[in-house]
């Protein structure tokens, strides 16, 4: 009787650990558009790229489960805004205009803007961006929104063209529908990589305020913030960061994290929860 009701503790005991080992960890949902080559994209079913990797390897060393959800690029940050997403993680460019409506990480990655034209077209890094060009760029980005603000509302007299996704964009300019396509340095340079003997560089922008990458968060969930400002330092100081960028960018240059914070962003004028230097 006695060794029975030891027997039955010490399975309840069992139960018990391993229930709060399956349940300890936290899952966060992470939305994601993977058309987004190196940054996000998708092979065979895996969702792929320096964000991705980069949301697993920090998952990994502080703590919590990640699921991934694939959507297209302007339902992320009302996906994030109504809570059907935890971290948003792409190619994520911190702006004034999103930074009243998420919360960003803090930044790690610098990038500039491009103009692809077609090879063979007659465009330089001026006629690209002027005098009726047809151009594109992603329905919802800041490169869209780039145009807008620095070109059209000066009166620069261009088209912008949209397109859900990158891919599709490129596709349109490599069949002449538009002169040029205006899109983030890293994924330029990956489509011209695939395309060297149809597609080129046009004209590169360094914008001001700078333009960098971070990830997003939904407006006030300063504890999930704070995990991830911290795995971003973390994987940095550790080497993680270099090799999972070099994975997909061989031999760039790897600045530092965090990176230069773009002024005037609300969200950077209050201490970063989880960052303190
Ligand atoms: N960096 C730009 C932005 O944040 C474009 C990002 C596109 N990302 C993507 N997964 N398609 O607006």
């Amino acid at each position: 009787m006695y060794k029975a009701h030891t027997c039955s503790k010490f399975i309840l005991f069992l139960v018990l650990t391993s229930f709060s080992v399956v349940t300890f960890a936290q899952t966060y949902v992470v939305g994601i558009e993977p058309s987004f080559p190196p940054w996000a994209s998708v092979s065979e079913g895996e969702f792929k790229g320096i964000a991705p990797d980069a949301v697993r390897a920090i998952a990994e060393q502080q703590g919590f489960d990640v699921e991934f959800k694939s959507m297209s690029f302007p339902s992320l940050i009302p996906a994030l805004e109504a809570g059907k997403i935890d971290i948003l993680a792409t190619g994520l460019t911190v702006s004034k205009k999103r930074a009243e409506v998420i919360d960003f990480t803090i930044p790690w990655w610098h990038i500039n803007l491009v103009s692809l034209v077609k090879k063979d077209s007659g465009l330089n890094a001026i006629t690209a961006l002027c005098c009726g060009s047809d151009v594109g760029a992603q329905s919802g980005s800041t490169n869209n929104d780039w145009l807008t603000d620095n070109l059209v509302d000066n009166g620069i007299d261009i088209n912008i063209r949209t397109y859900p996704d990158d891919t599709t964009g490129v596709q349109d300019l490599q069949i002449g529908r538009i002169d040029a396509y205006f899109i983030d340095s890293d994924t330029a340079s990956l489509f011209i990589q695939k395309n060297s003997d149809s597609l080129r560089i046009a004209g590169v922008i360094n914008p001001h305020p700078v333009s960098v990458y971070a990830l997003g968060v939904k407006k006030g969930n300063d504890e999930l913030l704070e995990i991830l400002n911290k795995g971003e330092v973390e994987l940095y100081e550790s080497g993680e960061w270099a090799d999972i960028i070099h994975e997909y960018l061989p031999g760039v240059a790897v600045g530092d994290v965090p990176g230069v914070l773009p002024p005037g962003i609300s969200s950077y004028e209050e201490p970063i929860p989880g960052y303190s230097d």
